[in-house]
This record gives structure tokens, C-alpha cells and sequence, in this order.
């Protein structure tokens, strides 16, 4: 018999796996409450959607994370219009799918650079050695970062995502990595101020807003924002992305036969394993659904994991075909916050898939020593020990 329906963001067992959990509530308990945690949820497929176009009634100006955005620099992703939706014209542009299909030739490149040294090597964190370092190289490029500090960026925004079992809050080292982010936009901008680029971190500081250039603090959410919402997301992406065609290796071999279909393939990783599991919002408002009263002030998660996984509006929902036609899934959100770096990260998800089915056709992952994020909103891997299947001449080894 199932013991009682908990659903507790902060728990490891449902990073490990929460799909169990999902099915339960979208079943039992559409409108899910959590008097400990304090929040309510939303599960169903429909119910989420129309909680992500109700941007009145389901606000984001307590943050998309449980547990709010605490002392982070003003973002467009924690705002509501209709200043969210001038401060997004600013930069929206960088962003347009046109733009992105430009970066393709360096995002390749960057790909191929990162792969090149891993063909060789016995095994290696696909994590920390190319899902972590590409997204964090190509957005740095887009906002003029130099390549010698990506790392220490991308160890900063770990840090910041990072919670200790069962504990909502920000870690001591989280605030401290929060605070180093902060400074090192802070002095970024400060030289761009004295010598002016042509990279996206000069066009914030030249932007206008009805006349008004934008303050110190929303250039910096900004950086913020792009270092958070396009590094972490898109890092975990790729890893699910590797995860779930090792776990598939007849789709794996279809794609091989069948490159062009890579896309598709990037559209079904993010359905069935979205990096961006949920998100939060505030309620202006009394709202009942399904019989439950939600009362003006409250939190609510919005359960895309669940919602791309409810039958009821997903054919064969709980399975991975990464041939399937394309489905409305809800992993970049819908509606005016829209992920604006949508194109983007699917740009990196067909590239990276097809450099790395390129170099390593046959890659291998130790799925016993994989270790998940800790966190409420992202899913994916921390670490996934992998090797290239390559012999030291970089043929494939017989056996596999
Ligand atoms: C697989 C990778 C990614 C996933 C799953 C993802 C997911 C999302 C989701 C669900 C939202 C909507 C948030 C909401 O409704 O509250 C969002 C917003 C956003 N994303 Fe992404 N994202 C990804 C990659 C990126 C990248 C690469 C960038 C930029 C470099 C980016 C920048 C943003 C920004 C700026 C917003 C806020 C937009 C707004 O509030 O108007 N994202 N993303």
C-alpha cells in the first residue's frame, strides 16, 4: 500500500527520482499543500500552463526559487510586468534565434575544443570536463568575460545552488559565492564603463528604458541572471542528454544512423528530464482549483517535471522517444518570462549531442558513481564518470 503523499522539494530521494511522486500527485492531490514547507503545488499539465499565462493571479516577484531570491541583484525573472517586460527588451535581442544560429560556428568550435583532450583519457567527468565548461564558455563569450575566469564563475554559481540535506537555505558558502558574483560583475562593468566593447555586458551599460539607463543594480542582476539561468539549466541538460541515450543505446544507434534528427532528440531530453524541474510564484490572489482553497500570499510550485510527464496531454508520456513529433512540454516556461535563452540552449544541446556522438560514438557512463544536484528547481547530474569507449589511438575498443 503507498504510504502518505509527501512532497518535499528539499529531499534527496526525490532528486534521485521524482516521478513516483509526480504520478501520486497529479492523481491524489492536483492541488497539493505542504503545511511544513509552507507551499502549495501544481502538478497537472493544464494547471501549470495556465499558472505560467496568469502572471496577475501567479506572480514571480517572490522569486522562482521556494525559498525567494534573497539578497541577489533585481532580474527580470523575478519581476512581474510591466517592467519585466521593458527591462527583457534590452537584452532580447542578443537572443533571437537568428543571433543564436551565428554563435554556431564558435559553439562548435568550443565543443571540439573541450572533447578534443577526453578522447584519450581513461575516464573523465563529463560534468566538470564539457557539460559544465561549455555553456559557462559560450555565455562569458556573449558577455566579454575572459576564458581565464569561467571556472572560477561556474564554481561560484555551483556553489550558490548547492543545499545541504532537508536545509532550504542558502549555504554560508552559497552567500559568500553570491556576494563574489556580485563584486566581479560590479568591477566587470566598471571597466567596460572606462573602455566600452562590443560585448553584451557594454550594451546593458549603454541600454535605455524610456529614456532612463538602467541602475548599477540591474546591470548586475542581469549578469547574474545569465550566469545563473544559462549555465547551471544548460550544463544539467547535456548531462541528462548523455544519461538518457546511454540508457537508450537502440535510440543512441538510431541517431548515429540519423543526425538530423538531433533536435528532436534535444526536445525529448528536455520534456522528459527537464534541468528545470519547477518553479515558484506567489499568489495575489484567493484561487481555488480542484476543490482547494489557495489563499492570497501563498507559495506555489509549479511542477514542470510533472506537467510534461501527465498523460492526459502527453501521448506515451512516461516515455523516452527522442523520435517523437514535437510536443508543447513546458520546460522553457510559456508566456511573458518565456526563457529568453531558449534558442540558445537548444543550439548547445544539438551541438554538443552531435560533436560528441561524432568523437565518442560508443561513450560509456558508470551510472554507479553518478552523483544528482541538490536542489529545488534543477535536476541533473553533479558528477557522471564517463569514458570515450576510444582505445589510446582513438579507435573504438572491440568489446563494445
Ligand atoms: C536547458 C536550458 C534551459 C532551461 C531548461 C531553461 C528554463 C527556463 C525557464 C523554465 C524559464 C521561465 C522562468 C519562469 O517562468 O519563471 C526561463 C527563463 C529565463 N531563461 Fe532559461 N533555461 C535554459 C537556458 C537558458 C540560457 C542558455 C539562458 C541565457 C543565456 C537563459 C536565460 C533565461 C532568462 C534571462 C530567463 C528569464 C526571462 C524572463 O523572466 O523574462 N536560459 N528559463
Amino acid at each position: 500500500m503507498a504510504g502518505p503523499l509527501v512532497y518535499d522539494p528539499y529531499s534527496y530521494e526525490i532528486h534521485e527520482d521524482p516521478y513516483p511522486t509526480y504520478a501520486r500527485l497529479r492523481r491524489e492531490a492536483p492541488v497539493y499543500h505542504n503545511p511544513e514547507r509552507n507551499f502549495y503545488a501544481l502538478s497537472r499539465y493544464h494547471d501549470v500552463r495556465e499558472a505560467m499565462q496568469d502572471w496577475q493571479t501567479f506572480s514571480s516577484q517572490g522569486g522562482v526559487a521556494l525559498e525567494g531570491s534573497g539578497k541577489a541583484p533585481p532580474m527580470i525573472i523575478a519581476m512581474d510586468p510591466p517592467r519585466q517586460t521593458k527591462l527583457r527588451r534590452i537584452i532580447s535581442a542578443a537572443f533571437t534565434p537568428r543571433r543564436v544560429a551565428e554563435l554556431e560556428p564558435r559553439v562548435r568550435e568550443l565543443a571540439q575544443h573541450l572533447l578534443q583532450p577526453l578522447r584519450r583519457r581513461e575516464q573523465f567527468d563529463f560534468i566538470d570536463d564539457f557539460s559544465g565548461k561549455l555553456p559557462m564558455a559560450v555565455i562569458a563569450y556573449m558577455l566579454g568575460v575572459p576564458e581565464d575566469d569561467h571556472e572560477m564563475l561556474r564554481t561560484w554559481s555551483d556553489t550558490l545552488l548547492h543545499r545541504e540535506p532537508n536545509d532550504p537555505r542558502v549555504t554560508p558558502a552559497g552567500i559568500e559565492a553570491a556576494g563574489n558574483l556580485v563584486r566581479y560583475f560590479a568591477e566587470a562593468a566598471e571597466l567596460r564603463r572606462r573602455r566600452p566593447s562590443t560585448d553584451l555586458l557594454s550594451a546593458l551599460l549603454e541600454a535605455e528604458v524610456e529614456g532612463e539607463r538602467l541602475s548599477r543594480e540591474e546591470v548586475l542582476g542581469f549578469c547574474f541572471l545569465l550566469i545563473i539561468a544559462g549555465n547551471e539549466t544548460t550544463t544539467k541538460m547535456l548531462g541528462n542528454a548523455v544519461d538518457l541515450l546511454y540508457r537508450h543505446p537502440e535510440q543512441r544507434a538510431r541517431l548515429l544512423r540519423e543526425p538530423h534528427r538531433m533536435a528532436d532528440a534535444v526536445e525529448e531530453v528536455l520534456r522528459f528530464e527537464p534541468s528545470t524541474q519547477a518553479l515558484a510564484r506567489l499568489v495575489t490572489r484567493e484561487v481555488t482549483l480542484h476543490g482547494v482553497t489557495i489563499p492570497a500570499g501563498a507559495r506555489v510550485m509549479l511542477l514542470i517535471g510533472s506537467a510534461n510527464r501527465d498523460e492526459t496531454a502527453i501521448e506515451r508520456a512516461g516515455e523516452f522517444d527522442a523520435f517523437r513529433p514535437p510536443v508543447a512540454h513546458l520546460s522553457f516556461g510559456i508566456g511573458t518570462h518565456f526563457c529568453l535563452g531558449a534558442s540558445l540552449a537548444r543550439l548547445e544541446g544539438r551541438v554538443a549531442l552531435e560533436e560528441i556522438l561524432h568523437v565518442m560514438p560508443e561513450y560509456q557512463i558508470d551510472l554507479s558513481r553518478a552523483q544528482r544536484v541538490h536542489s529545488t528547481n534543477v535536476r541533473g547530474y553533479a558528477h557522471l564518470p564517463m569514458s570515450s569507449g576510444l582505445d589510446h589511438e582513438g579507435g573504438i575498443h572491440a568489446a563494445s
